[in-house]
């Protein structure tokens, strides 16, 4: 599994709304290699890109992702609420988003993102709609829908998300069949980190928006770092 060095965080980070069609072309345009988005399922089944249970934050509407169809939850306005300029920016389906992946040559990290109870549907329809798409890696903080995934399409390269390195790291990975770890960066140290690249497990930290943080966690080996500010890179970086 090869992993680009810089992510850019929730599609476009920092620099255009979150998981949003526009946050992929602005960071295509900053000439990143690889994105990250969250995808959650609206109650038809089908997986948007959506980060929060509820919508108050991201979009101009209010209330559980959950209950509302996929077709209503495109027509949300994703874009406003980051700036003006965005207005109109749709809430873009999975499909959607990894058709735009592809024409944009972008390496995509599929974040599963289940609501409570809802870990092994969307598990699963995440792993179906990712399926036949090159350049791309699940992952989820949730071993049910990493798990469910696996079941679906075991193909795909899995990651499993964590908070910190437990001890057993290499026995969560293996009960979903995962290749890789995500981690925050704030709780990443060189020992633990050093052991999963001894084991070949390639290791990418979270939410980083410092240059000098990416120096640290690169001197202790990391493979990769998500950020919102893919602009601190050059294209050569990435
Ligand atoms: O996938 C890495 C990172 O996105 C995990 O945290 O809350 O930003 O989805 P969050
Ligand atoms: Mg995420």
């Amino acid at each position: 599994m090869r992993y680009p060095r810089i992510i850019a965080h929730r599609c476009g980070g920092a620099l255009a709304p979150e998981n949003t069609l526009a946050g992929l072309r602005v960071a295509a345009r900053l000439r990143c290699r690889g994105v990250e988005f969250d995808a959650m399922l609206g109650a038809d089944g089908i997986p948007v890109l959506m980060h929060d249970e509820t919508l108050e934050r991201t979009t101009l509407a209010c209330g559980p992702v959950a209950n509302r169809a996929s077709t209503e939850l495109v027509r949300l306005d994703a874009g406003a609420r980051h700036h003006p300029a965005f207005a109109g920016e749709a809430v873009p389906t999975l499909a959607e988003a990894l058709r735009l992946c592809a024409a944009l040559d972008l390496w995509a990290n599929v974040e599963i993102k289940p609501a409570p109870g809802l870990e092994r549907e969307t598990g699963r329809a995440v792993a179906r709609a990712a399926r036949g798409v090159d350049k791309l890696v699940l992952s989820s903080f949730s071993i049910d829908a990493l798990r469910e995934a696996a079941a679906a399409a075991e193909e795909l390269p899995r990651a499993l998300l964590v908070d910190s390195l437990a001890d057993d790291w290499g026995r969560m990975l293996s009960e979903v069949a995962a290749g890789a770890l995500h981690i925050d960066a704030k709780r990443a140290s060189a020992d633990r980190l050093q052991a999963a690249l001894d084991a070949g497990v390639p290791v990418a930290c979270y939410t980083v928006n410092r240059r000098d943080e990416s120096e640290r966690l690169f001197a202790m080996g990391a493979t990769a770092v998500f950020t919102d500010r893919p602009d601190l890179w050059t294209p050569s970086e990435m």
